[in-house]
């Protein structure tokens, strides 16, 4: 009967998953999503450790042990994601993918040594060595990669190469593949356990190492790509303990983020085996990226509100600069004022505008912008030739020509919108200081672009005050 009970709400917690899955598809129906899946994981935590029986027909126990860290991890979550500014999420995300990184990792500890308490010799068991070492190397490659990706995107930690990085990485690889044949063929007479350990300190290493050069914009392909790691580790997790929903739960975050990471590979017009080796973004050694300079022109809100309310198109592209004004909704109201007006309006969203994938879609539609009116970069971009004004709310990187004109820049061929194919650009940004990728922005400098300097929101107010008073 319990254990009926128990298959049961483990079907019941993978299908939330998969329906969870698909409901963060799309922002309207995204929090519901996250809802159905958080349920579906409750539902499975429960069942867990009141009706799992061992081979003995012993139950969990342990109950103060269990209680008590739930209890702890769960005051702590929700305090940290109430507290979280919407800015600093992605360190939020890499922080949590970070721990699910070192639980996978923790669970083969653990049941590595279990083995070895029990005198089951690795190699009589290669697969389920295999299990176990797989998912201790990945699981902390995802919690030190994740570690030192916090750092970065918190501003704590600056990009850093080492010389010969790229070579000193692929060795690290290597050193760890030998040591898992090593133990999983017991090749050789060495200390099983002294190799686990080195093994455990290696991997530690290479998560460290690959991530460390990363910088110059294409931190969101390694943070897709440690999200997955961790999904792959967790997965082996519940192959081990053959539990489906752990299994289930794990293969659908190893697969959605290898999709993602690959989408965002693509949209960086970067190769994966690049970001493995940890040797691409960043500085690198040699390259100087041309410095824009000269000089560049102010606009005033009115003039923008008259270039704007006497245009037939205008395209707003958002940044990381509106949502660290939180101008989401007063950006909504500009488009509404505009189409009041007989302007057609649309937003142009980049893959990597912001600092987390999908950043800007949540944004808008937390303020009600309507779906239809965003389109992405592959879409938009035909459609700059043909309209009279782009207005740049706090973007940067992802409108900079040097991606497509400096072979020298860190951001070099990574696609950007080509906002300067339209009539007039206006740049709304508080000073000349440069984006996330810490580099120049030419199009600032152009004879076609205007300054509007400021916060977005107070900006984005003015020039809805005044559009308002031209009507
Ligand atoms: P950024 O290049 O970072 O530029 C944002 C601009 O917003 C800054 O130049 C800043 O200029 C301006 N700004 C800041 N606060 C503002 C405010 N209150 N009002 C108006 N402007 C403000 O942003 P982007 O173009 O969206 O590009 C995103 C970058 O982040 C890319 O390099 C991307 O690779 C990286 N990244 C993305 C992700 C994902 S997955 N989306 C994850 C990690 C990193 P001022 O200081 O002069 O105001």
């Amino acid at each position: 009967m319990a254990n009926g009970l128990l298959t049961l709400s483990y079907l019941i917690g993978s299908i939330s998953f998969i329906i969870g899955l698909k409901l963060l598809s799309h922002p309207d129906s995204a929090r519901k999503g996250n809802i159905y899946a958080a349920l579906g994981m409750t539902i499975a935590i429960i069942a867990t450790i009141f009706l799992y029986k061992d081979s003995k027909g012993l139950a969990l126990g342990n109950y103060i042990w269990i209680f008590g860290g739930l209890l702890i991890g769960a005051i702590t979550g929700t305090m940290a994601a109430k507290k979280v500014q919407m800015t600093a999420m992605p360190q939020m995300v890499s922080l949590f993918n970070g721990m699910g990184g070192a639980c996978a990792a923790i669970i083969s500890i653990v049941e590595f040594r279990h083995l070895i308490r029990e005198g089951i010799v690795l190699s009589d068991e290669p697969l389920l060595a295999f299990i176990i070492l797989a998912g201790l190397v990945i699981g902390i490659v995802s919690f030190t990669g994740s570690m030192i990706a916090f750092g970065k995107l918190n501003g704590n930690i600056g990009d850093r190469t080492l010389p010969l990085q790229q070579v000193f990485n692929i060795g690290l690889l290597l050193i760890i593949a030998c040591i898992l044949l090593a133990i999983i063929f017991g090749i050789g007479s060495s200390n099983v356990v002294i190799l686990f350990y080195i093994l455990l300190i290696i991997s530690a290493l290479y998560g460290i190492l690959f991530v460390m050069p990363i910088g110059g914009a294409d931190m969101p392909v390694v943070i897709s790509l440690l999200n997955s790691f961790t999904g792959v580790a967790a997965a082996l997790g519940g192959f081990l303990y053959n539990n489906p929903v752990m299994l289930t739960g794990g293969i659908l975050v190893g697969s959605a983020g290898t999709v993602l990471t690959i989408l965002m590979c693509k949209a960086m017009n970067r190769s994966l085996t690049n970001v493995i080796v940890g040797s691409f973004g960043g500085n690198k050694s040699g390259a100087q990226s041309t410095v824009a300079g000269g000089t560049y022109k102010e606009i005033s809100i009115t003039d923008a509100a008259v270039l704007m309310t006497y245009s037939k198109k205008v395209i707003i592209v958002p940044g990381y600069g509106l949502a660290v004004a939180q101008a989401q909704h007063i950006c909504h109201e500009l488009e509404k004022v505009l189409d009041a007006n007989g302007v057609e309006v649309k937003y142009a969203i980049h893959p990597v505008a912001g600092r987390m994938p999908g950043h800007m879609n949540v944004l808008l539609a937390e303020a009600d912008v309507s779906y239809d009116k965003l389109a992405d970069m592959d879409e938009i971009n035909p459609e700059f030739a043909q309209t009279d004004v782009v207005l740049v709310l706090g973007a940067n990187d992802v409108v900079n020509p040097a991606a497509k004109t400096d072979p020298a820049s860190p951001i070099y061929g990574m696609p950007i919108l080509d906002v300067e194919n339209a009539s007039h650009v206006i740049v709304n940004k508080r000073s000349m200081k440069p984006g996330y990728a810490g580099i120049e922005n030419a199009l600032f400098y152009q004879p076609k672009t205007s300054m509007l300097f400021g916060d977005a929101k107070e900006c984005l107010n003015k020039l809805v005050q005044e559009i308002k008073s031209l009507g």
